[in-house]
């Protein structure tokens, strides 16, 4: 255990200064050897384990420390203890033992005496040390400060329910290839191997617990994707069908690319401005056996790649802060700063004020966020109607997207199957 601690603090060290979560993850895994699933996965679940808790732990830590720690990695392997201690079934004493022996794998082995003291004493207060750290608001929901206002301005009945599916476990849902298998035949196969799952909306199939992608029958062969439920809601609110022109404007990794092309023969093109993320469109097409028109261009810089024919449909799956699938990457909570709402709203604006020029009259445009923020959402979408005279607003299935009051119209919020989505579907007059 404790070189999964060691490794989950060199991962963590990386992630709370800015580097991104899952390449550091990715890495982390290349460097252990191969077939060690076991320790593959107590690293993740450290590393997310932490991210998810952060608030609370850091709360719980601080009376603990009689002085500042000057050596960052210490913290990590302090908030990675407390949160096994805390969140996990491992034995109290194991992890303390292993998290002594980390020290030494740090090459950290002075610091010993002092993590064998804190976690001894956290074992001994924690029912204190627990209610005294539920008084303040960071470490009671494990987000920032600024998030938690923001959404207590915007949700002022639901923010806290908000931020708690935001720390949830989230789960694996499957998109069922609607051209190759029936929703209800995929749950059969997935229950003739013993894989328990039900069905969720349209072609959406939950498990009950995440299983790496090879085990599932039919995903190498295409009949399966994993995709969110809410993520699932894109292709078919486009409504494409056969023979149109259609564009998905930021379309990596090309998860709603490869649903569109599920449902109807069209002919896709699929830009997106990152070349890693681009390559991950092809693979997952010829994993499904499909084909798009795949481009690497600027969402916001259509004359640098448009051949100058109108689109019949667009998705506009625009860059955003990822507020509302926390759940899925922690990292977010505490990476984000709130001047990148604005940040994203331009970015956002940019890309919407250059495609809606590529609409063809009477064709559809579908906007999507995965975001809980107004601005990014229905803020952009009021912009886009009052600068637009030939933009009309189709309102939503009332069975997918249930009353909300006006200013919440289009929000799904993050609840135990649903990561937190925006959509706004508009119509060219
Ligand atoms: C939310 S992700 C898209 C997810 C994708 N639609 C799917 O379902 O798999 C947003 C994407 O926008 C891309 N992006 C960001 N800015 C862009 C721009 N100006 N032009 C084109 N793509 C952009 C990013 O590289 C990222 O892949």
């Amino acid at each position: 255990m404790q070189d999964a601690q060691a490794q989950a603090v060199a991962v963590l060290g990386r992630v709370l200064a800015g580097r991104n979560f899952d390449s550091e993850l990715a890495a982390a895994w290349r460097g252990m050897p191969p077939g060690n699933t076991g320790q593959r996965a107590l690293v993740q679940d450290l590393c997310y384990g932490v991210l998810r808790h952060l608030g609370a732990l850091d709360a719980m830590l601080e009376p603990l420390l009689d002085k500042p720690l000057r050596d960052e990695r210490l913290r990590q392997l302090l908030r990675i203890a407390l949160y096994q201690l805390l969140h996990t079934r491992a034995a109290p004493h194991a992890v303390v033992d292993h998290a002594v022996r980390a020290c030494a794998v740090l090459r950290a082995a002075p610091a010993k005496g002092l993590v064998n003291a804190v976690l001894r004493t956290f074992l001994r207060r924690r029912t204190e040390l627990q209610s005294a750290s539920e008084r303040t608001e960071v470490a009671r929901y494990s987000f920032p400060q600024w998030w938690i206002e923001r959404l207590r301005v915007q949700y002022p009945d639901a923010f806290a329910a908000i931020l708690q599916a935001g720390n949830q476990h989230a789960p694996l849902t499957l998109r069922v290839n609607a051209r190759r298998i029936a929703r209800d035949a995929c749950l059969e196969r997935l229950a003739a191997a013993g894989i328990a799952a039900r069905a969720l909306e349209r072609h959406a199939v939950v498990l009950d617990k995440p299983l790496p992608v090879q085990q599932i029958p039919g995903f190498a062969e295409g009949l399966v994707s994993v995709q969110d439920a809410s993520a699932q809601r894109a292709a078919p609110l486009l409504d494409a069908r056969d023979g149109m022109r259609v564009l998905d404007a930021c379309a990596a990794p090309g998860g709603k690319s490869a649903h569109l092309l599920e449902l109807a023969q069209m002919r896709l093109t699929a830009v997106d401005q990152n070349p890693e993320r681009l390559a991950r469109v092809s693979s997952n097409l010829l994993r499904l056996g499909l084909a798009a028109d795949i481009i690497r261009g600027d969402a916001a810089d259509p004359d640098a790649w448009w051949d100058g024919v109108p689109f019949d449909r667009i998705l506009a799956d625009v860059p955003c802060t990822a507020s509302g699938v926390t759940r899925r990457h922690p990292d977010i909570k505490w990476s984000r700063r709130e001047s990148d709402i604005p940040r994203f709203a331009q970015r956002q604006q940019a890309i919407v004020d250059a495609l809606w020029r590529l609409l063809a009259p009477g064709g559809k445009f579908l906007y999507v966020t995965c975001s809980v923020f107004r601005e990014e959402n229905q803020l952009q979408i009021a912009r886009l109607l009052e600068l637009n005279s030939d933009a009309q607003r189709v309102a939503l299935p009332a069975e997918e997207f249930p009353d909300a009051p006006q200013q919440h119209a289009g929000q799904i919020l993050p609840d135990a199957v649903h990561d937190g989505f925006y959509y706004a579907l508009l119509q060219k007059t």
